[in-house]
């Protein structure tokens, strides 16, 4: 293999998306004991529900017959059986009945992929296998969502543009600013400043200068291994509610190379009646304006070309951005080398 080879699919593992990750895929209660819910992972169709232990369980959503989508079928004692011949499949992907055909060879063979499964802050997270960690490792997840001094709601998008969009979006606390110059709580602050870039023990931080504790004025990514998200804060007016400062959580999961699903859990650190009171006030009033923000990145996002990185110029305001696309060129590099020198092995 020659080093273009390699630099291409080094390329092609970035766009399409990390192995070895932990991706949240679903909401909690989208993933149901009674019928299959089909999505996408890195081009994969993927189909979850939960057993009869009441466990996660996630395979392809390919029907080891003919290839109908397992997603479209229905659950029986914790199976899937397959919509188009009733082939019954269980969650690791072995097949348990074939009801139309006594003693099928097929049955008692192992024909799919499973994945392993885990829940948290109302998500549903799929682990993808890569060379270098097959098995998955433990899921590091941000401590608002494991703490119960935190509340918070989540909420998803699907965007028709490719997840490192999403991600460089995130790394870059400038844009506020301007794209969201219209909303309700991004409205204030500088439109001139200098960004600077901060290692921490898990990740880096991408600041404003100037702007400090103002408004939306830095990013904090961490990675860790076999997860990756940031988080952001956003000083609140009074007239947010109770609670300190609003904390966004951001994921972002690869669907295909132009598509991504984003996972934004809108956090605050606030306890008894308080938390009551600021629960009722953001359904009640500001979801819609999160919402609002939200529709003008995902706007700004797909309108943008997927090839836009070659023609793009970047100005000192993008170290966030290049620093993200370092951290997932690395990662890259790492499992492609992993899988050609398991390929020349064989
Ligand atoms: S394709 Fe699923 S049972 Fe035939
Ligand atoms: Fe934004």
């Amino acid at each position: 293999m020659t080093a273009i080879d390699k630099k291409t699919l080094i390329e092609d593992r970035v766009n399409n998306g990390l192995r070895g990750q932990w991706y949240p895929v679903a909401k909690s209660v989208e993933v149901k004991k009674t019928r299959p819910h089909g999505a996408r992972l890195l081009g994969e169709k993927i189909v979850l529900w939960r057993d009869a232990e009441n466990r996660l369980r996630c395979i392809e959503d390919f029907c080891p017959h003919r290839g109908a989508p397992l997603s479209y079928g229905e659950i029986h004692e914790g199976n899937i059986g397959c919509r188009y011949h009733g082939v019954v499949v269980d969650g690791e992907g072995v097949v348990v009945r074939v009801p139309a055909m006594p003693e099928c060879a097929l049955e008692g063979r192992k024909a799919l992929k499973s994945f392993e499964v885990a829940e948290a802050g109302d998500a549903v997270f799929v682990y993808v296998p890569s060379i270098e960690q097959p098995e998955a490792p433990e899921l590091i997840l941000p401590k608002e969502l494991t703490s119960d001094d935190w509340t918070g709601f989540l909420c998803t998008g699907e965007w028709k543009a490719n997840y490192r969009y999403a991600l460089d979006n995130l790394a870059d606390p400038m844009h506020g600013c301007y794209l969201h110059a219209e909303s309700f709580t991004l409205a204030f602050g500088s439109k001139q400043d200098l960004m600077k870039l901060d290692k921490t023990d898990t990740g880096f931080r991408v600041s404003r200068v100037g702007q400090v504790g103002e408004n939306f004025d830095w990013t904090e990514f961490e990675v860790h291994p076999g997860s990756m998200f940031c988080f952001l804060e956003i000083p609140y007016p009074p007239a947010a509610g109770p609670g300190g400062v609003f904390r966004i959580i951001g994921f972002v999961t690869p669907i295909d190379a132009t598509t991504c699903k984003v996972f934004f859990w809108r956090m605050r650190q606030v306890s008894g009646l308080a938390r009551e009171s600021w629960r009722f006030l953001y359904r009640a009033r500001l979801e819609k304006t999160h919402w609002d923000v939200l529709e003008q990145d995902r706007v700004m996002l797909e309108g943008m070309p997927d090839d836009a990185r070659r023609r793009e110029m970047l100005y000192q305001h993008d170290l966030g951005v290049s620093r993200v696309r370092q951290v997932l060129t690395r990662a890259a590099k790492s499992q492609v080398e992993a899988e050609m020198a398991e390929a020349a092995a064989e």
